[in-house]
């Protein structure tokens, strides 16, 4: 199979809908001496974190690639591009704005408005200032305030130039992955950390919010959240109990703030010391109108019991893409169908979905077959979530291109274009061409 389809009459193929591709940053740009240090370039510096030992100080080159990248962008008919701001490239350490950073960014959004892309811009994929992590980081309250402040000062320069704005991306990984367990940058380890970051970076986002329904009312404002939903082995009560607590730890947490200005009833049984600070008022900010919702969704996973109040995650069963993540696109469907009922949801974009495969460039082309079929699968069952009464406005696959996939370094290619990193060559996927031919026959 090499082309992608949807039923005709899908809602997914009117010209109402928005399909585009998305990056972020730090994963992309590279031109590292022309910004401040931030979280992720400590983090690849120390030993053992990276699976290639490598780091994002050139990447894909995109910050001298930028031009050629967004033709390439525009030769794939997309509507949107989704893309991200990085805070130490345009805010100095002393809180004012860098002009050479701001530069950069209005110039790439110039030019996605000249070619008519709509600018789907986050504001925070991931790359703390260093400084400020030196402070505490998502730790320290005072962060969601200095965050607040970045956005205040970018979407003034910006002015009309972006449609829609994210707050963040997927604060579950910067305060799970990035103060639970470690595995992401900064890499601090501990239960007591987690909730105490998402509070400060669920602050932030409200705080923001605010800051742009008055600097940008006409931009489509909201968040990104990832959901990794959740399936219990066996229904057991214990199973099921511990599945539900999962969700509720992994998921809610974020969602349900964000949505009804609370956190998941599990809050009451975590201990003092794993509590966030929540000061008064705190959850009335986070819970700021939203024009429309994110949602970032990859794969599902498995719960069980376990010896403590917590839960144990089974490892992923086949059949898996090559991150090892498993591939079971009804998830897709029933998480969008359970939020709907859960929730007063506001429109919904896919801000990201997309897989890793071992892809080969032979002969000028990469035949990512499996790509197309994880693809099909997914806008499958995002059409069967509108078809269960779902608003879904739009769809953005991860990623435009091969990039730097975090602790995973350049190893897993998740792109629809292939990085040659020798030659910053890029090659349009077969993925990428059918991609392109389902938005373009529209
Ligand atoms: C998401 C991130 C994105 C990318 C994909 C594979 O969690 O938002 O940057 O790494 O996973």
């Amino acid at each position: 199979m090499k082309q992608l389809s949807l039923p005709a009459n899908s809602p997914l193929l009117s010209k109402e809908f928005t399909f585009g591709v998305a990056t972020a940053s730090f994963q992309i740009e590279g031109g590292a001496d022309s910004r401040l240090p931030c979280i992720w370039d400590k983090f690849c510096a120390t030993p053992g974190k990276i699976a290639d030992n490598s780091n994002g100080l050139v990447a894909c080159d995109h910050y001298n690639n930028w031009a050629n990248d967004i033709e390439l962008i525009d030769s794939l008919g997309v509507d949107a591009y989704r893309l991200s701001i990085s805070w130490p490239r345009v805010i100095k350490a002393d809180g004012s704005l860098n002009p050479v950073g701001v530069k950069f960014y209005t110039d790439i959004l110039d030019e996605l408005a000249r070619r008519n892309i709509k600018a789907f811009v986050t504001l925070y994929h991931w790359d703390l200032p260093q400084h400020l992590e030196d402070k505490g980081g998502w730790l320290n309250r005072n962060t969601a305030f200095e965050y607040a402040n970045y956005v205040d000062l970018i979407s003034q320069a910006f002015a009309e130039r972006v449609y829609s704005y994210a707050t963040l991306n997927e604060p579950f990984c910067s305060s799970y992955l990035g103060y639970e367990i470690g595995v992401h940058a900064p890499g601090k380890v501990g239960r007591e950390f987690g909730r105490k970051a998402a509070h400060h970076l669920l602050l932030g986002h409200g705080l923001a919010m605010q800051v742009l329904a008055k600097n940008s009312p006409n931009a489509l404002n909201g968040i990104v959240l990832n959901f990794t939903p959740c399936y219990p082995v066996s229904q057991s009560e214990a199973d099921l109990k511990a599945t539900a607590f999962a969700d509720d730890y992994i998921n809610q947490w974020y969602m349900r703030p964000v949505m009804e200005g609370k956190y998941p009833d599990i809050i009451a049984q975590l201990p003092a010391e794993q509590r966030p600070d929540i000061h008064p008022g705190d959850m009335e900010i986070i819970a700021q109108p939203l024009d429309y919702l994110g949602v970032n969704f990859y794969t599902r996973l498995h719960y069980q019991a376990s010896d403590d109040d917590f839960y144990d995650e089974r490892p992923h069963q086949g059949p898996l893409t090559d991150i090892g993540w498993e591939i079971y696109p009804q998830a897709l469907t029933e998480l969008l169908v359970s939020l709907n009922e859960k929730y007063t949801l506001p429109p919904i974009y896919i801000t990201e979905n997309g897989a890793a495969m071992k892809d080969t460039l032979a002969n000028g082309e990469v035949n990512d077959l499996d790509r197309i079929s994880y693809y099909q699968q997914h806008l499958t069952a995002l059409h069967n979530a509108t078809l269960q009464g779902v608003r879904v406005d739009g769809y953005f696959a991860w990623s435009l291109m091969d990039n730097f996939e975090w602790a995973e370094g350049y190893l897993k290619r998740f792109g629809i274009v292939y990085v040659d990193y020798h030659t910053q060559q890029r090659t349009v996927k077969a993925s990428g061409l059918a991609y392109s031919n389902l938005i373009t026959s529209r």
